[in-house]
Parts: C-alpha cells; structure tokens; sequence
C-alpha cells in the first residue's frame, strides 16, 4: 500500500491508473477509522480495481468552536486497518498543501445545506462540498463510497456531482452499528463513562419510531414521530439539536410519513459530544 501525502504525486499515481484501464474508488475519511469505514473499503474493493483512501481532518468544515483540535487522529492504526483490507493508497495530505495561504474558493449546495446539521454548523457542508470536489479532482475516481449516517451530507454530494457533471458514481453504504445500536462514529471516542449509555438515546428514538410506523394501521403524522423522539432524548438527558422527518432526496420537511421519509436526528451527550443518527422510517420492501 502506497501512503503519499504530495498532491502532485497522488495525481500521477491516479492518472496512471487511469491510463491503465482501472476503475478507481476513492473512500473520503477524516481518519480514526472503524467498522463503518472498512465497510466503506470493502464496498469499493467490489467495484474497483484499485481504492484510495483519503485521510484529512479537514479544517475548513470546522467552526471556530468545534471539535477540528481534538478530532481524533492515529494515522498508524489507520493505516494498518486499510492495507488489511487491501487498499492501494492511502492519500493524507498537509492542510497547508490543500489550502495555501491565498486559498479563496468555496463550493456552496445551497438548499440542501440550509436545514439540519447545516444550520446548526454554519458552513459546514460548504467546506466539505469544497474538499471533496477537491479529492474528486486529485484521485480521479469513477466511484466514491461515503456511509449514510452523514446523510445530509451524502445527498448534498450527490446533488454536487449532479449539478457540475462530475464523472464520478456516487456510492452510499448502510450505517454500521454497535451490537447496542450505537451508531459507529469516530466521536464515539469521546463518550466516556455514562455518556456511552446516554448515546443510545439516538438509535433507541429511531427504533421506537419505525416500530411505530410499521404497527400503525394509518398514515403516520410526521409530527408524531418528532414529538415521540424529543421524549425519548429528553428522559436520557441528551440535548436534541434537531429532529426532522424529511424526504431522503430533496430533504425538505414531510408533514405524512412516507416511503420516502427519513427520521434524522442529532443530539448533544454531557454537553459536548454531538452525535447524529438517521433511518427511513417505512420498513424496507422485503
Ligand atoms: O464524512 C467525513 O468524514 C468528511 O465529511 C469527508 C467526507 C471525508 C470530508 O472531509
């Protein structure tokens, strides 16, 4: 496994792939890699003769109050894990080399960015919109696997490669999960002690609504739904940041839950530890 960290030298080294006649699949991370990711790679290693996998802590999704000092970073972990699962190269650039000094340029999804996680985190998916145009355009993917528990993130980079004719498929890969339920999360390293049981106020409030859509004998309020999960955040002492019932394409607000209706949650643990989790609230076609 090839670990470069030079932007001219993963261009190349994608570049002679390409020539090459194989397919590339980059797999976007910010590192801490865990099972969530490695079902990523192995996602790729299913359509792709050779895998990419980016390691980044990117600082311009971070806000000036957020986590980008603290995020948990173990490069060498990482990279044992990825070549394990067979990937080709392994792309971890400097900040200083992706962003120079006169870095001015910002890619902006302007709806789907509006609502959810982006209004709570202003800027947000403006600075990953703008990495992983980036990345697409370093590592020259024909695909690009990216796992649905950013889910909001997923449908702003569809929205991304749809609106400038990117040559790249976009692949979104099912949530993994603790045996409990927890969403897999490279946060999940900051819940200490009784954080961690408080934490499956996310996965417990997405249970009890699918359960209830798929007992109910007629159409489901959305409001219902919202109103349930906040009782369940609330008795586990998580602070809800939102709870929404959106359609998974257009992520605008449904007022009846549908085929197409996502729960999406996200939730502030012991203060600090912010934690999102999503579902499709109908069960799935058998
Ligand atoms: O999902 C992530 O880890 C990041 O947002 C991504 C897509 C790697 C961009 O930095």
């Amino acid at each position: 496994m090839k670990i470069i960290g030079s932007l001219t030298e993963i261009s190349r080294q994608a570049a002679k792939w390409q020539r090459q006649g194989l397919k590339i699949a980059l797999v976007p991370t910010m590192g801490c890699l865990h099972e969530g990711h490695l079902s990523l790679m192995r996602q790729a290693a299913a359509v792709a003769d050779r895998i990419i996998v980016s390691i980044f802590v990117n600082p311009i999704q971070f806000g000036p109050n957020e986590d980008f000092g603290s995020y948990p970073r173990q490069f060498q972990t990482d990279c044992e894990l990825a070549e394990k699962e067979g990937v080709h190269a392994i792309f971890s650039p400097e900040s200083k080399d992706m962003y120079g000094d006169s870095f001015q340029t910002k890619v902006h999804v302007a709806k789907l960015s509006e609502g959810m996680c982006g209004a709570d985190r202003p800027g947000h998916f403006d600075g990953v919109a703008t990495v992983v145009l980036k990345l697409f355009h370093l590592t020259l993917p024909d695909f690009a696997v990216f796992g649905q528990k950013d889910f909001q993130q997923l449908a702003i980079i569809r929205r991304l490669v749809i609106d400038l004719n990117l040559k790249v498929e976009i692949i979104g890969c099912p949530i993994v999960r603790e045996q409990d339920g927890l969403a897999m999360s490279s946060r999940n390293k900051y819940l200490l002690g009784e954080s961690r049981s408080q934490a499956l106020c996310l996965s417990k409030a997405i249970q009890t609504a699918r359960k209830f859509v798929a007992e109910s004998q007629q159409q489901v309020p959305a409001a219902t739904v919202i109103s349930q999960t906040r009782e369940i955040i609330a008795q586990a002492g998580g602070k809800l940041e939102y709870a929404v019932v959106v359609n998974e394409t257009t992520l605008e607000n449904e007022t009846i839950v549908t085929p197409q209706s996502m729960l999406a949650i996200a939730v502030k643990i012991g203060g600090t530890v912010r934690l999102i989790d999503n579902a499709r609230l109908f069960p799935e076609p058998e």
